[in-house]
């Protein structure tokens, strides 16, 4: 009797807070509640992506845009993104890059050694960073350079490391990651073996310590800088990302007011 007594008057506080809470949840985000009904639908339009443009905003990229001019294999690569299912990745390395840039120097190349070297840095496949994994298990990779000219890649739980014989690197940020185009920042410029022989240069030792964020780089892959064509998806996502925040909040509180009233009422 006495217990049962209990139970309802509990559920009856259970009932009073929720509604209480519920109310009071109605009235003030009611802009927030309104977004969802008029953007349900963020299209995934097979955007065209102008990678000109996109390359020339985001990294500093220039020195590596400039050499996709020269070769003209920006074509190539724009090609590759409007025309074709598989779409592409391709790996920019940074403007300190090219100046880290020592041993072998790209200015003794042939125009056609640069233009193989260009399209080296470019699979002629979408690969979100989650498929890089996959691929580790599948051995040399070809690039759109094609022939010899392949990449080794390897997922070291998270981090993708790129190995072209001469160049080790690691995916250092995406800058786009939407099917079909993938845009990865890399460390340095990837030197391929089928130009500079196999006369390998002695690795600098692998710095163990600093290794400590790993993860970091490539689970939360930095979209900073994205063209202004390319950024429709990355608001819906923050702006979702942002209201599950403040969902979880509110569902926090309402406990906390629950838990208070229990407490009371014992
Ligand atoms: C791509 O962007 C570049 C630089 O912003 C511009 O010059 C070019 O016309 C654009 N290409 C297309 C096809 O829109
Ligand atoms: C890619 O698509 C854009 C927009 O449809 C077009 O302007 C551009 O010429 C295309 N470029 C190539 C190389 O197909
Ligand atoms: C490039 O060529 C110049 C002259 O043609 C030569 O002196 C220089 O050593 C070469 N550099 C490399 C890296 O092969
Ligand atoms: C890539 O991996 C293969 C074995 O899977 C190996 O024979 C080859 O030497 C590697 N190439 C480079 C550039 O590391
Ligand atoms: C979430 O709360 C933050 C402040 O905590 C506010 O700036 C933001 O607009 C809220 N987002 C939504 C979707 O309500």
């Amino acid at each position: 009797m006495e217990f049962s007594r209990i139970f309802m008057f509990n559920c009856c506080a259970l009932l009073f807070c929720t509604a209480l809470a519920y109310g009071q949840a109605t009235s003030p985000p009611a802009p927030v509640a309104m977004s969802p009904t008029p953007a349900p639908a963020p299209a995934p339009a097979p955007a065209y992506v102008n990678l000109t443009s996109l390359l020339s905003v985001a990294g500093p990229f220039h020195t590596f845009l400039n050499y996709l001019e020269s070769t003209k294999v920006i074509g190539t690569f724009q090609n590759q993104a409007n025309n074709t299912d598989q779409g592409i990745t391709i790996f920019v390395p940074k403007d300190s890059a090219f100046k880290g840039l020592k041993k072998p120097s790209l200015a003794n190349l042939s125009d056609d050694q640069l233009k193989s070297l260009v399209l080296f840095h470019a699979l002629p496949k979408f690969y979100s960073l989650a498929d890089f994994s996959e691929l580790s298990t599948k051995g040399p990779i070809s690039t759109l350079a094609g022939g010899q000219y392949t990449l080794n890649i390897t997922d070291d739980s998270g981090t993708v490391h790129l190995d072209s014989g001469w160049s080790k690197t690691k995916v250092t940020s995406a800058v786009l990651s939407t099917d079909p185009v993938a845009i990865y920042q890399v460390d340095k410029v990837l030197l391929p073996e089928a130009i500079f022989g196999t006369d390998i240069p002695p690795t600098p030792a692998p710095a163990p310590a600093p290794e400590s964020s790993p993860a970091a780089a490539a689970d939360s892959p930095s979209a900073e800088s994205k063209g202004s064509d390319s950024s429709p998806e990355s608001s819906p996502s923050t702006s979702s990302s942002q209201r599950i925040l403040n969902l979880s909040i509110w569902n926090q509180l309402v406990l906390a007011v629950l838990a208070a009233g229990i407490v009371l009422f014992f």
